[in-house]
């Protein structure tokens, strides 16, 4: 299946190119999204711009994961809403999360907005922009249980030209009570690994020397049937041999789904960046029960110490809510604990955000109040910037095989890359050039980089 290739688009003065600006939200996800919608847009006669000002289509591709998530868009919305003043002809489209999740009602709050298309509806995008254009509203919310966008070679929007995404997966099942992405994404489904293989070709003849594989819960990765099923190890092991020279890394992992296959698999392969996302979400047994996260503190722990046996030098940052519903000091104290012996290299973290459909919204009362969230989510960081700063002070002295990415953001004489463990490292730049693997030494750290030199 390929993307059809639509009649070209003509306005009344014969102009047969519109002129395409997208701005993203939310998760990397998101912005992989928006480079395969980039890519179903170039190929039906939209060029991409780089402001929203000089755009005949804004799309805002956007974030429903919390509330503040939505109510920074709404706000951009209306900036870019007044940019109609000077340009009447300008189309504002909402795509993504917030428009699978509000659905016409956008149209009727925000009266700029002309077309709101969800996750699963982007090859229509260009129907949809005709009949916009025919002065009509348009919407497309479907969500479906096949589209991965698998034949769709994303536009890279990211300027490096060394890192991409590269979507093995979309949607999720796990409904955990507080999470409105089974929602706003849909079921579950797995993309053919014979595309993804494509890609990251294409994407490694292009010169990039890095690709992240994302889904929402890459470990239920599963493709085939009857026996010869392709799991999330066996794609892992089919990408990091097909392209020894690319280093791969993977997100989100699930606790409840992460076997040692994927520990020992990345243990085999030197271009499987030794680093996992593991949201733990609380430290408490009972809340993680509420959420629905199916794993207990205990088999959490014992997920780490597979990590910490198979994978001594893997980095592990997690995911963390504060305040869940009826959320006790003793369960805040438990994922203090739990965070302490952990030792995340580095976390997110979050007050809880009731989401409007989900489980707990529904069933449980969002009844932790709002000053103790914010009390314990500031203790939370608070001991997270204690344990980042002991694991980037363990770094101190020790040499790391860095990718360089480009310069750092204070000086042109400065690279700044990454190590396999996802750190960021700044050091002066030396002979060295953006995608060459460099082995530096570090001999210090900010609040958020490791310093180091070449060796
Ligand atoms: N409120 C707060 N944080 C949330 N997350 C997901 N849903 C919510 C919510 N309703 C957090 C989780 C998840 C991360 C992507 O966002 O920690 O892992
Ligand atoms: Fe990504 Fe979730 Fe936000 Fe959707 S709601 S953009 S899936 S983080």
């Amino acid at each position: 299946m390929s993307v059809r290739r639509e009649q070209p688009v003509k306005d009344n003065a014969g102009r047969t190119s519109r002129k395409l600006y997208i701005e993203t939200y939310g998760c990397q996800m998101n912005v992989n999204d928006s480079e395969i919608v980039a890519a179903v847009m170039v190929q039906n006669g939209f060029e991409l711009v780089e402001k929203p000002e000089m755009a005949d289509l804004i799309l805002v591709n956007t974030c429903s994961i919390r509330e503040n998530a939505e109510l920074r868009v709404r706000v951009r919305l209306r900036e870019l809403g007044s940019l109609r003043k000077t340009n009447p002809d300008t189309r504002i489209g909402v795509i993504g999360c917030m428009a699978e999740r509000l659905k016409e009602k956008l149209l009727e709050e925000d009266r700029s907005v002309d077309l709101v298309v969800g996750p699963d509806a982007y090859r229509d995008l260009p129907k949809l922009m005709w009949q916009v254009e025919s002065g009509q509203k348009a919407v497309n919310v479907l969500l479906s249980e096949e589209e991965t966008y698998a034949d769709i070679t994303p536009v890279r929007l990211d300027a490096n030209k060394i890192s991409a995404f590269v979507s093995i997966m979309r949607g999720c099942n796990n409904y955990c009570a507080y999470c409105v992405v089974p929602f706003t994404r849909g079921r579950e489904r797995s993309r053919d690994p014979d595309t993804i293989l494509r890609e990251i070709e294409e994407l490694a003849s292009a010169g990039y020397r890095e690709i992240t594989l994302l889904g929402q819960n890459v470990d239920s990765y599963s493709w085939g049937k009857n026996g010869e099923v392709l799991t999330f190890s066996g794609l892992l092991a089919r990408v990091a041999s097909g392209f020894p020279e690319i280093r791969i890394r993977f997100s989100t992992s699930h606790p409840k789904d992460m076997g040692d296959d994927v520990l020992l698999t990345m243990a085999a392969y030197d271009n499987i960046c030794k680093s996992i996302h593991l949201p733990v979400q609380s430290g408490s047994t009972r809340i993680l029960s509420l959420m629905k996260r199916r794993y207990s503190r205990e088999e959490y722990m014992q997920r780490i110490e597979a990590i910490r046996q198979i994978l001594p030098d893997c980095s592990v940052s997690t995911d963390i809510i504060a305040g869940f519903c009826t959320e006790t000091e003793e369960d805040h104290q438990q994922t203090l604990s739990l965070m302490q012996w952990v030792g995340y290299d580095y976390a997110f973290m979050f007050k809880y955000s009731e989401r409007p459909g989900t489980f707990a919204a529904r069933k449980y009362t969002d009844d932790v109040p709002e000053e103790i969230k914010i009390r314990r989510l500031n203790e939370i960081i608070a001991l997270q910037s204690q344990l980042s700063y002991k694991s980037k002070q363990q770094d101190v002295d020790k040499i790391y095989e860095v990718l360089v990415e480009g310069r750092s953001r204070k000086s042109a004489d400065e690279f700044v890359g990454r190590t396999s463990q996802n750190k960021v490292v700044v050091f002066p730049r030396g002979t060295s050039k953006p995608g060459d693997l460099v082995r530096v030494k570090i001999h210090g750290f900010t609040s958020a980089t490791l310093l180091g030199n070449l060796i």
